[in-house]
C-alpha cells in the first residue's frame, strides 16, 4: 500500500482484510475497499454478509470480540488501525456509530452527547463546548430535549444522538451502521440529510446499509458483500444500475424480466 504524504488529506486504506470469529465462522475474505478524504462511501448486503464485522475491523471494535482474528491491512493517512483498539482509532480520527444506536437509555441526552468525547484525552472546556454546540445545531431535536432521559427519546431520535455522540469526537471519518434500519420513511429521509450536511462540513463517510436505494443516492462509490467477499464494486450511480443491485436491493424487476 502507498504511503500517504504527511500533507495530503488522509483516506482509509482497507486491504485484504479476513476476519474469522473463533476457529469456525469466517466472516470476511480478502475485501479491499478505500474511502477517500471527503468521500461517501456505501457497503451494501444482506444479513451476515459482513457489513458489521468490516465496520469493527477499522474502528478496532473488533477486539471486543472474543476469538476474533484479523489479518490484512487497514490504515487511515498515516495511522496502521489493523489490531488497534478503538482509543487508537478514535484518536485517528474514525469513530463507529453502532448497530442498533446504543445509547445510554438511562443518561440524559447531554450525557450522552459528553460521552462521545471521551477516549481523546485532554480538551479544553471550549472544544468540548464548540463540538456540542454544533451537534445540537445539526439536530435541533435534541437541543430541546438535552435533558430527557436518552431511552424515552423515539428511534429516530436516538439515531440521532448515536450519530452527535459520534460527532463529538470530531471524527474526519464517521462510520455508520445502518442509520436507517427501522425507521419510518420521513425519518430516513430525514437521516439521509443529516448525512449529506455532515460530509458537507468535510467528514468522510463509510456507510453500511441495506436500504440500498438511500445509500445509493449518498454515495460516491458503493461496493456489495456477499457472505464475507466483495461480490461487486464501482461509482454508486453505475452500480444503482445494475440488474443484481436492482434485484436483489432495489427491489425492482430486472429489465428483461419487465418488458412486455
Ligand atoms: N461476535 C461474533 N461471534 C461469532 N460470529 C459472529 C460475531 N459477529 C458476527 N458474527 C458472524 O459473522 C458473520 C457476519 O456478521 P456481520 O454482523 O458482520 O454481518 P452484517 O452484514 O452486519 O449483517 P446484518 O445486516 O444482519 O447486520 C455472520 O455469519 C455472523 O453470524
Ligand atoms: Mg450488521
Amino acid at each position: 500500500m502507498p504511503e500517504a504524504p504527511p500533507d495530503e488529506p488522509p483516506a482509509l486504506h482497507v486491504e485484504n482484510v479476513d476476519v474469522t470469529y473463533g476457529r469456525a465462522v469466517s466472516a470476511l475474505r480478502s475485501v479491499s475497499l478505500t474511502v477517500p478524504h471527503g468521500a461517501v462511501v456505501a457497503l451494501l448486503g444482506a444479513n451476515g454478509a459482513g457489513k458489521t464485522t468490516l465496520l469493527r475491523a477499522v474502528s478496532g471494535t473488533l477486539r471486543l470480540h472474543r476469538g476474533a482474528i484479523t489479518a490484512g491491512r487497514i490504515r487511515y493517512g498515516g495511522t496502521a488501525l489493523d489490531g488497534r483498539d478503538p482509543v487508537a482509532a478514535v484518536r485517528a480520527g474514525v469513530v463507529q456509530v453502532p448497530e442498533g444506536r446504543r445509547v445510554f437509555a438511562g443518561l440524559s441526552v447531554d450525557e450522552n452527547l459528553r460521552s462521545g468525547g471521551l477516549g481523546l484525552g485532554r480538551r479544553g472546556r471550549a472544544q468540548v463546548q464548540e463540538a456540542r454546540d454544533r451537534v445540537l445545531a445539526l439536530f435541533p431535536r435534541l437541543a430541546e430535549r438535552t435533558g430527557q432521559a436518552a431511552g424515552l427519546l423515539s428511534g429516530g431520535e436516538q439515531q440521532m444522538l448515536a450519530i452527535g455522540r459520534a460527532l463529538m469526537a470530531a471524527p474526519r471519518l464517521l462510520l455508520l451502521d445502518e442509520p436507517s434500519l427501522g425507521l419510518a420513511p420521513r425519518m430516513v429521509h430525514r437521516i439521509a440529510e443529516v448525512i449529506r450536511e455532515i460530509n458537507g462540513q468535510g467528514t468522510a463517510v463509510l456507510l453500511v446499509e441495506q436500504n440500498a436505494g438511500m445509500a445509493l443516492s449518498l454515495a460516491d462509490h458503493a461496493h456489495v458483500l456477499e457472505v464475507g467477499e466483495t461480490r461487486l464494486s464501482g461509482p454508486a450511480g453505475e452500480l444503482a444500475r445494475t440488474d443484481a443491485v436492482r434485484r436483489l436491493y432495489l427491489g425492482e424487476a430486472a429489465e428483461d424480466q419487465g418488458a412486455a
